[in-house]
């Protein structure tokens, strides 16, 4: 009996949100993860219709790189949800121009906010950031590292369009390397069981790092044509290649336009495939594909919205 009401306690512990920082998928098990999927379905009806749940509390957005869905749809989320929001989206209009460390930015942004939305080019950021601050700190994309927030929404709408994660068929395809939404995405999948094919140029191969954590956990194979595999898949993952982090210009021309997506390339996939894209695309999907019932990428947008405010409403406490 004492094993029972010890083991409950563990599992009512586990699952304390408030006051959180999200900082790596890796943070996460799936109990936790299927738990934010939860409370993410049950915010369909509240971004619909509104909210005063989190009325008086103040999200912070601190951009160092250039967002739009991200920035936005945390924005969104507070106001649906009653609370407020303020933050930069350019830090060259902030006194990070004038010399400010990202220490002393935290420290003086956490007394006017209950959390911080912290995106920046440097790996360790977020991590540093959560070390200073007093108030919740979320991972909002830091360099090539990872972008817990959007492999959430990734696994979300795989649950809501496929009915279940465990079993499926996935491809992951295009800059595994410097993609970060890709790394964060393969964490959490490996939480699953599911079947991963990793397809990108010979350059642009998943970090070892990353490869090494979930080779250990589900079958993981390694590709470079997309034609082999389509036909078997069930989640088409699709991402850009990340321009901004070749540090050489000769070696971003050479994989540039490495995949596109066409009619052409779903003439062998599977029926019910779905494409999915963390956006923004470049030419990896030609447009004609946005008209069919495959593309999802669209819909994952607005289920940015709904995860993000389940984030809000976990750590800032107003939902268990
Ligand atoms: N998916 C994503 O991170 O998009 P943004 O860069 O527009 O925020």
């Amino acid at each position: 009996m004492l094993l029972v009401v010890l083991g409950f306690l563990v599992l009512v512990a586990h699952l304390e949100f408030k006051g959180k920082d999200i900082i790596s998928i890796e943070d996460f098990s799936q109990q936790e993860i299927n738990h934010i999927l939860d409370v993410s379905k049950s915010m369909e009806s509240l971004a619909r219709g509104g909210s005063d749940m989190l009325r008086g509390k103040i999200l912070a957005t601190l951009f160092f790189e250039p967002s739009t869905r991200t920035r936005l749809s945390f924005e969104t989320a507070m106001l649906k949800l009653g609370g407020g929001c303020i933050g930069f989206a350019e830090p060259d209009l902030s006194s990070t121009r004038k010399g400010e460390n990202l220490a002393d930015t935290i420290r003086t942004v956490e007394n006017y906010a209950e959390v911080i939305i912290l995106r920046h080019r440097l790996e360790g950021s977020a991590k540093l950031a959560a070390e200073f601050s007093k108030v919740p700190i979320i991972n909002a994309g830091t360099g090539a590292e990872e972008h817990p927030t959007q492999a959430l929404i990734d696994l979300y709408t795989m649950r809501k369009e496929k009915k279940r994660i465990d079993g499926l068929k996935v491809a992951i395809v295009g800059d595994l390397r410097y993609g970060r939404t890709v790394h964060s995405l393969a964490y959490a999948l490996a939480l699953y069981n599911v079947e991963l094919h990793l397809v990108s140029p010979e350059t642009l191969r998943m970090r070892k790092d990353v490869l090494a954590t979930i080779k250990d956990k589900i079958s993981v194979t390694e590709e470079a044509s997309i034609e082999k595999i389509i036909p078997q898949i069930d989640v088409l993952y699709v991402t850009r290649i990340q321009k901004e982090r070749f540090p050489d210009a000769t070696e971003y021309a050479k994989v540039k336009g490495a995949y596109r997506i066409d009619l052409k390339t779903l003439s062998s996939a599977k029926e019910d495939l779905i494409i999915l894209h963390p956006l923004p695309r470049v030419d990896e999907i030609a447009p004609e594909i946005d008209a069919m019932p495959q593309a999802r990428y669209f819909q994952q947008v607005w289920n940015g919205i709904v995860v993000r405010m389940a984030l809000l409403s976990l750590v800032l406490g107003a939902v268990q």
